[in-house]
């Protein structure tokens, strides 16, 4: 077994026997995955695998058929609303087509998930504006989606991801539909929202070339089940028929993967989340912008 970072108990995130059966058709026939504080994990899949699915599990826009669903060590499967929403605020997603809103400036997009919580206009102000600056597209706010670059409407749609103050970000298929000059972007941007937020990261795609750059552990979700968990190199690497068609889609060979950029370890990224981010009772009375710009 490799221990890519020291096991923290219980781990931020952990599914067991995770199913989802839609008309009887099993899409998802038993996850159990374990995430750890500050790993970004990787989850491989082909086409109709039941990767967005297993993310909309995870961030609450579906209820599983069955199984558990344990943040820090807490099912979620079973809770009252009110605790659930709670615990839901944890998670965010970044969706696969971004999901802005058309007819929205950026800055409302990004405000639109505070706008149903009680909070001052100068408050959501705040916040918006320094997760806007964080991400660099500041300049953007009164832009309509349409005005913007795939490339920053990628960091509209992590700002506004990023706007609740998560720590768990699921990325759906960030980089499909791209070249492969701006997938690099997308993964290099991936990386800079961990190092900047501390967040963990589950990263859903197809691409060969995302779980290399950027992945600290790869699973691979085939039959309904997790079938292959590992740290890349050996992931990768390996002649398992089932990894190998990743290589076609995304043109990369996993033999023939280059060198990997030097990165934070989770066990570091952890230790800063540590450092910066209050205690979670506290948490609510913080804004972001206190939590990032605080020295710890
Ligand atoms: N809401 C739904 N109702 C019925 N079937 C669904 C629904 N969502 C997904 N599916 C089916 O579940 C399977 C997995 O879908 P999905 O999770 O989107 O796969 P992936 O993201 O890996 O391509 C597909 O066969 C899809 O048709
Ligand atoms: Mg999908």
């Amino acid at each position: 077994m490799h221990v890519l970072c020291p096991v923290t108990s219980p781990p931020l995130l952990e599914t067991r026997g995770l199913t989802k059966i839609y008309g009887g058709k099993t899409v998802l026939a038993g996850v159990d995955l374990v995430v750890e504080r500050g790993e970004t994990v990787v989850v491989l899949g082909g086409s109709g695998s039941g990767k967005s699915t297993l993310a909309r599990l995870l961030v609450g826009l579906e209820r599983p058929t069955g199984g558990h669903i344990l943040v820090a060590g807490r099912d979620l499967v079973g809770l009252p609303e009110d605790e659930l929403a709670r615990e839901r605020q944890r998670f965010a997603m970044v969706f696969q087509k971004y999901a802005l809103l058309d007819s929205l400036t950026v800055y409302e997009n990004v405000a639109f998930p505070l706008r149903e919580r009680r909070m001052s206009e100068r408050e959501i102000r705040e916040r918006v504006m320094r997760q806007l600056d964080a991400l660099g597209v500041a300049d953007a706010a009164k832009k309509l989606p349409a005005e913007l670059s795939g490339g920053m409407a990628k960091r509209v749609g992590i700002a506004r991801a990023m706007v609740m103050d998560p720590e768990i970000l699921v990325y759906d298929e960030p980089t499909s539909g791209l070249d492969p000059v701006t997938s690099r972007v997308v993964d290099e941007l991936i990386d800079e929202v961990r190092e900047r937020f501390c967040v963990t990261s589950l990263v859903i795609t197809h691409d060969m070339a995302t779980a290399w750059g950027i992945a600290d552990r790869v699973v691979l979700l085939d039959g309904g089940r997790i079938a292959i968990d590992g740290p890349p190199d050996v992931v990768l690497a390996s002649d398992d028929p089932r990894i190998r068609p990743f290589a076609d889609s995304s043109g990369v060979d996993p033999k023939r993967l280059g060198h990997r950029k030097q990165r934070s370890s989770p066990a570091e990224v952890r230790a800063r989340w540590e450092q910066r981010r209050p205690a979670p009772e506290l948490r609510e009375r913080r804004s972001l912008a206190d939590v990032l710009f605080s020295r710890a």
